[in-house]
């Protein structure tokens, strides 16, 4: 065998920061250590993920997301996917708010400054604007997406008056670096989120590391990195349970586009991910246990994490106001002269609740998602990292120090 090392993963884990990726290699995580192993030798582990020349994919992700239609509020109403979507824009909401949050907590009156990489277009433009930040940088490889983005915050700035400043960037994040093209490449961030995002920088070691760099190049010490991403541990495991590698139901569709009975490789584990009307095209599982081990060699703590379906249970109380003004759930039974979005046999769970429930009047509903919604909305997870303190090493390697073990020093 030609290259299977033992070194511990931040040894192991190098590769240029351009996004190049070694195409020959396959990286595998046991235990702490990553063992990257040439494809031409024979070898038990994992098969190459399909081959494709590195700038293809960029190609085809940045054309199919330049290509969605911007569709009215009239066409929203009338999607499959209202309230998976809202109930999507309900987990940001929190993200932006309970981050926000947190940096005001520690330095009150502070301008915030935002990184929203792989913006698309702008999706979260007035999340930033409730929560009073000074400026964003938007950026995305979908040109068309972020001159969108640019055209939706100059109606918004017209429309409220005051407004945050903004950048918008279009550029392949995997593979560009973002702080050369910023008009101040010395700006500390305080957050940086990555929405839906993430998951596209695992294509390659290279690209995720590129990433990752343009993620916490200018996030302060103290400052927060935090996104969602689709839960690869739910794919797999919804995989398994099929009889072809695929899966899904009326609205989305996953499907593996390499052989997983070798084994799942690292980078490039490479699916196509079918959701009504929003995404249409491959993307990469993140195996969450190296993308943290990874993250750490950046200075990031992992400081949250939960699937969906948890998210849910601990933020609906604190916001659960929100959850009824962005109506992320559907009435149920269905109002008068109103027709339930999916079939009867898609609420069977609410009919039992509904049916349980005592002293009802004809007049009471209860929220609801339909099934093939709610199994949409549990296949994402959603995180939050912390950017540590760092000094230098005699090698001139960055130490990272959390900034509470710093006050504890003082
Ligand atoms: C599902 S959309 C999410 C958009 C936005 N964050 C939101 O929540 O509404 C994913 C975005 O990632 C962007 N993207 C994919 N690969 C990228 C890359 N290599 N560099 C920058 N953006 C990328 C796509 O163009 C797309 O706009």
């Amino acid at each position: 065998m030609m290259s299977t090392s033992t070194d511990t993963l931040s040894q192991n884990l190098k590769s240029d920061e351009n996004g190049e990726s070694k195409s020959n290699d396959t990286e595998h995580l046991e235990g702490n250590k990553l063992l990257v192993k040439r494809r031409n030798c024979q070898d038990e582990f994992a098969p190459p993920s399909k081959s494709f020349k590195n700038d293809e994919h960029s190609t085809v992700v940045a054309a199919h997301y330049n290509h969605l239609e911007e569709k009215g509020l009239k066409e929203r109403f009338k999607s499959p996917i209202f309230y998976v979507r809202n109930f999507n824009n309900w987990v940001k909401s929190v993200l932006i708010q309970e981050y926000t949050d947190k940096v005001r907590e520690k330095d009150y009156g502070k301008p915030i400054m935002v990184l929203d990489i792989c913006c698309g277009k702008g999706g979260d433009l007035s999340k930033w604007q409730k929560a009073r930040v000074e400026k964003v940088i938007f950026a995305d490889i979908a040109d068309v997406s972020v001159q969108q983005c640019k055209i939706r915050y100059d109606d918004l700035h017209k429309r409220c008056g005051r407004l945050y400043s903004a950048e918008f960037i279009a550029a392949d994040c995997t593979k560009e670096t973002l702080r050369d093209k910023y008009s101040d490449p010395s700006i500390n961030f305080d957050l940086v989120s990555c929405q839906f995002g993430l998951h596209y920088s695992f294509e390659s070691l290279g690209q995720a590391r590129r990433m990752l760099t343009n993620i916490t190049e200018c996030l302060r010490p103290g400052g927060y990195f935090f996104g969602t991403i689709p839960d690869a541990y739910e794919i797999i495991s919804r995989t398994k349970k099929s009889a072809d590698g695929s899966f899904g139901n009326r609205i989305y569709n996953i499907k593996l586009l390499f052989d997983s009975k070798t084994g799942y490789p690292l980078f490039g584990a490479k699916y196509d991910f079918h959701l009504e009307g929003v995404v249409d095209c491959p993307e990469f599982l993140v195996n969450f246990e190296l993308f943290v081990k990874l993250a750490a060699e950046y200075g990031l703590e992992l400081v949250y994490k939960a699937r969906f379906s948890d998210f849910f249970k601990d933020h609906s109380d604190n916001y659960k106001q929100l959850l009824h003004r962005i109506i992320c759930f559907e009435s149920y039974p269905a109002p008068p002269g109103k027709e339930l979005i999916g079939d009867e046999a898609e609420y069977e769970h609410a009919k039992q609740f509904w049916e349980n429930m005592e002293k009802k009047n004809e007049h009471d509903h209860i929220g609801t998602m339909s099934m093939c919604e709610w199994e949409v909305a549990t296949i994402y997870m959603a995180f939050a990292f912390k950017k540590q303190k760092s000094t230098w090493d005699s090698n001139g390697k960055p130490v990272y120090k959390l900034p509470q073990d710093e006050e504890k020093a003082e």
